[in-house]
């Protein structure tokens, strides 16, 4: 498990990050949410030891490695949201020389260096230069590269950006097959519809601080116990709002769009729909609406309740 906590950075007088802690199992795909200039980037270098922080701590399975550098080169691969200028190199080579800088030599480093080539779906450029790659291209060496020393925890900034839907979706699925090799995998991104297929826990920052965070099962369940069921009734719908309003367990409910909606207390869906059927109110669709992690977002950043 990898817990950040409390971390602190200011640059200058600006406080990027004001005691931003996140809890990551192992094993997560933990998708890193937050408006421009929320201390994403921020809290990724400072886990990949590229930045120091002011105080706080990085733990990993409870040791604290926040400024030990060994412990993290050794832990983290760090996929930065920018792809350097590498002149005159193959992608090989590239990848050779990231094995080197990590004690790798000779046939190992080959080997290895083409394994992860062909796992970033890279095998037929492995001898093209890398400046001719696209960026989506870059994007996936840069990923190879990051998984040269085997690291049991990916931090990915943004490695999503600027792809074309057909990339997208093959990253997508290279992150999964990371994730079943026994990766833990922090990513960062903007693309939200996205991240909800691909993430199984979230935190979302704002202003340096994790404003909400935890499984997205969970609390997207949370979320739409609190929503309204939209009732769709055949004929007139002032009988049906009559014994609905008489309900005990209705809170509020009015007509929207030529539908019902329906706030109740609890989860008692059913228990509804049985009494609605069972006095004769022909019932053509019943759904809770639902909420999804564009709205959860909108309602969340920008507030300031924060969460310890
Ligand atoms: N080296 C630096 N010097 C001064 N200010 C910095 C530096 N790095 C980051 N900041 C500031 O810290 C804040 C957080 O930046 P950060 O890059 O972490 O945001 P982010 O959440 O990654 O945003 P984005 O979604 O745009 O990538 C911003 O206001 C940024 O201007
Ligand atoms: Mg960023």
């Amino acid at each position: 498990m990898i817990k950040i906590e409390n971390l602190k950075k200011r640059f200058g007088r600006f406080q990027a990050l004001d005691g931003l802690s996140l809890e990551i199992n192992d094993g997560d795909i933990f998708g890193f949410v937050g408006p421009n200039g929320a201390g994403k980037t921020t809290t990724m270098r400072i886990c990949a030891g590229l930045l120091k922080a002011d105080s706080g701590a990085v733990y990993i399975d409870d040791v604290n490695v926040l400024g030990k550098q060994n412990e993290i080169k050794q832990y983290f691969g760090y996929m930065p949201d920018f792809f350097g200028v590498y002149d005159n190199l193959k992608v090989i080579e590239y990848m050779e020389f990231f094995a080197a800088a990590y004690g790798m030599y000779g046939k190992d480093a080959y080997n290895l260096s083409c394994e992860l080539i062909e796992l970033v779906n890279l095998g037929d450029k492995k001898d093209f230069m890398v400046d001719t790659l696209s960026r989506g291209m870059k994007q996936r060496l840069c990923l190879a590269r990051c998984l040269i020393h085997n690291p049991s925890l990916l931090v990915l900034d943004e490695p999503a950006s600027g792809l074309d839907p057909k990339t997208r979706v093959e990253l997508k699925e290279i992150l999964k097959n990371l994730q079943q090799m026994g990766k833990t995998i922090l990513i960062s991104s903007h693309i939200l519809t996205e991240l909800a297929e691909m993430c199984n826990a979230i935190g979302i920052v704002d202003k340096g601080k994790t404003v909400l965070q935890g499984n997205i099962d969970t609390i997207m369940n949370d979320i739409n116990s609190a929503n309204p069921i939209i009732v769709g009734v055949e004929g007139e719908l002032d009988n049906a709002l009559r014994f609905i309003k008489e309900q005990v367990e209705v809170k509020d409910v009015f007509v929207e769009d030529g539908k019902l909606s329906i706030k109740i207390n609890g989860q008692e869906d059913a228990q509804l729909l049985r009494k609605l059927i069972m006095n004769d109110i022909s019932v053509t669709s019943f759904i809770r609406k639902q909420s999804n992690l564009e709205t959860l977002f909108m309602n969340t950043v920008g507030k300031s309740e924060v969460v310890e």
